[in-house]
């Protein structure tokens, strides 16, 4: 495979609550990191897979993944922009295709992913795996007043697996000045052309208390 997965699983999961660090905490079981790891793995055309792991949890997350597929363990940073460029570093120069994840959309599929590096390895740039958005959107002054509602039509959600073309990536943290929690919208600052395909539910960022819940009912049905 020529396609190189990022993991960056060095948040402290705080909007979870109280319980460590957030890709360690169980769903099923196994930690959310495992989980993420296993599917993004299992994918078509996966050569690599670069966990950013906490600093204090670098060889814990080691003997972590031992048994459930081959990736290189890195320390992360303090800012998910700066973990994705700590695994980014760690990558082998072969690897033309990077993909970066969140070990956070635990159950990820692997066809998720394989389509997302196969968009790239088709010619595109950039590419976003998204879904319509549900909710009517409203733009809100500090006030609490209404300004106004937003088409929703034309909004889409983002999730992950993200994938580039590698010196774009590169080059959209070279030129990077303040933090992002989006590598696209890094790129889309370069002026690069970023483009969107189907996202799946079982996709979703397990942020809130809520989400695991949601997530655990949704790990019963796959294995049922
Ligand atoms: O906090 P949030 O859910 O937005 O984090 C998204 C992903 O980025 C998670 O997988 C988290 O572990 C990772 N992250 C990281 N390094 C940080 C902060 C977040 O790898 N310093």
């Amino acid at each position: 495979g020529d396609v190189a997965v990022l993991v960056p699983a060095a948040g402290m999961g705080v909007r979870l609550g109280p319980g460590g660090p957030k890709a360690l905490r169980l769903l099923g079981g196994q930690p959310l990191l495992v989980h993420a790891v296993r599917r993004v793995a299992a994918a078509a055309g996966v050569g690599c897979v670069v966990v950013a792991a906490p600093p204090a949890e670098v060889d814990a997350v080691r003997a972590l993944l031992a048994g459930v597929a081959p990736a290189t363990v890195v320390a992360g940073g303090d800012t998910r922009q700066a973990s994705v460029a700590a695994a980014l570093a760690a990558v082998p120069a072969n690897f033309e295709i990077i993909l970066v994840h969140d070990a956070a959309r635990a159950l990820t599929p692997p066809e998720q992913v394989a389509q997302v590096a196969e968009a790239v390895r088709a010619g595109h740039d950039a590419v976003i795996p998204v879904l319509p958005v549900v909710d009517t959107i409203k733009e809100v002054a500090a006030s609490g007043a209404v300004v106004g509602t937003v088409d929703r039509s034309v909004l889409r959600a983002v999730q992950t697996p993200q994938g580039f073309r590698r010196e774009v990536l590169a080059a959209a943290h070279a030129a990077a000045v303040d933090e992002h929690t989006d590598d696209a919208g890094m790129v889309e600052k370069l002026g690069v052309t970023v483009y969107c395909v189907p996202g799946d539910e079982a996709a979703m960022k397990i942020t809130r208390p809520v989400d695991l819940v949601i997530a655990e009912a949704l790990l019963a049905r796959t294995l049922r």
